[in-house]
């Protein structure tokens, strides 16, 4: 019976329930049926295919609403940069889908102000299937594990102490609109609207590889001819697989629909004033932490080489995952570790390109050693997680997942 619902949920949301490991599907539906008060399987899988309401009910319990304020920050460097080279008289027009419970959408608003963009320069759609996360990103109020990470500047400019957490100030919520929609509904539901960016984060992840492209073909309908898709991480491989060109942006996951006009990777320039400092070359602060644990260090060899060098060589390795040159990826990745290293990061980026690449087992040997050296690496902790669960090991995800709530209950994310 949950075979038959679970057909039904990749049918209507797309949602591949191996990417969630089947306790989720089938908790859900238990929980859905007490509420009903429905004992029979049968008379809730009947209840469920006559009721609009029930459908939208199940699909609210079974999405994962996972999302934070300037997740993956580079990504909203790139938006505003994008924007600033495209700006014209007319608004330019972004949309988040999904946009979960809203810290998506009220980031890009942020890093527009923060572009020096005016409230009437902008706008932005905030879409996401589930009715219950745009309830919650329509009352925009935020606790704790909506602000992660270290550079949370922008809370004292952008936000207000409300009843139970923290609200975006009135000019950031005036920039969006949310509703409800399916990325997989008609295409009359987003009505002539064609978007200059789209942010198509962390959900390409819970699909399988055909709806993948499906959705990729949605997407592409829904963006101006010379815009702008940015994805995950863990998907940055997809969009090239649809003539997508990429905007070579390190740590940004972007990507061109069209030929792009010629913006350097951020390397120096400061002309647009950015929401964080982007985390580059950063020397009091370097990305590649040296372990001694498996390294050259550890068995007497040469020291590292100054860290500089290798952050560099590092952001290297981003930069050709992100245009989603995989196979070179991995390549430069094995001759980064040899010449610098181990290091979480490394392994954790060289798992990305291998999981990418269609090599599970090595991409979760790559985060295992991650794990290994930071052993609280949230990144890894969730795509091994993923990966995990993808390959059909429910029980090591679930560990995993306990794991990564303790991290994030401890760092107080
Ligand atoms: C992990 S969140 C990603 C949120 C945000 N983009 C981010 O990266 O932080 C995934 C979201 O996708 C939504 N979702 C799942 N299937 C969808 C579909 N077919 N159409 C629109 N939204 C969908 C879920 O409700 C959930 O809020």
């Amino acid at each position: 019976m949950t075979g038959a619902i679970e057909k039904l949920l990749t049918e209507t949301i797309g949602l591949d329930s191996a990417s969630v490991g089947p306790t989720v599907v089938r908790q859900a539906v238990r929980d859905r049926m007490a509420a009903c008060r429905i004992t029979n399987p049968q008379t809730y899988k009947e209840h469920l295919t006559g009721s609009s309401q029930e459908l939208q009910e199940l699909i609210n319990a079974v999405v994962i609403p996972e999302t934070w304020f300037f997740r993956d920050r580079e990504a909203f460097t790139m938006l505003a940069r994008h924007a600033r080279v495209h700006k014209r008289a007319q608004p330019i027009k972004v949309l988040s889908l999904p946009c979960s419970t809203g810290e998506e959408a009220y980031s890009v608003a942020m890093a527009m102000f923060d572009a020096s963009f005016e409230a009437h320069e902008f706008k932005i759609d905030g879409v996401d299937v589930s009715s219950r996360n745009i309830a919650t990103a329509e009352r925009a109020i935020y606790g704790r594990n909506s602000f992660r990470g270290s550079h949370l500047e922008f809370k004292d400019r952008y936000f207000e102490a409300a009843e139970s957490g923290l609200r975006p100030t009135a000019a950031v919520l005036k920039q969006v609109r949310f509703r409800v929609g399916n990325l997989f509904g008609s295409r009359a539901s987003f009505g002539q609207e064609v978007y200059d960016i789209v942010l198509f984060r962390n959900l390409l992840i819970y699909f399988n590889r055909e709806l993948q492209d499906r959705a990729l073909i949605c997407l592409k309908d829904l963006l101006a001819k010379d815009g702008l898709l940015l994805v995950g991480p863990a998907e940055a491989a997809l969009p090239r697989l649809h003539g997508f060109i990429s905007a070579e942006w390190p740590l940004a996951f972007a990507f061109l629909k069209s030929e792009p006009v010629k913006t350097t990777a951020p390397t120096v320039s400061a002309a647009i004033p950015v929401p964080t400092p982007t985390p580059k070359v950063n020397k009091s602060k370097p990305l590649l932490r040296p372990r001694p644990t498996i390294g050259n260090e550890a068995r007497g060899q040469a020291p590292a080489k100054p860290l500089a060098q290798a952050s560099e060589s590092l952001i290297a390795v981003e930069r050709i995952a992100n245009a989603g040159r995989v196979k070179e990826a991995q390549e430069v990745a094995l001759a980064h570790l040899k010449e610098f290293g181990p290091s979480a990061q490394i392994f954790y980026l060289l798992g990305l390109v291998q999981d990418a690449d269609g090599a599970a087992p090595q991409a979760a040997q790559s985060y295992r050693k991650a794990l290994y050296l930071a052993p609280n690496h949230r990144e890894a902790l969730i795509h091994l997680a993923l990966l995990l669960r993808k390959q059909g090991d429910h029980n090591g995800a679930e560990a995993l997942a306990g794991r990564l709530g303790r991290v994030q209950k401890r760092s107080g994310s």
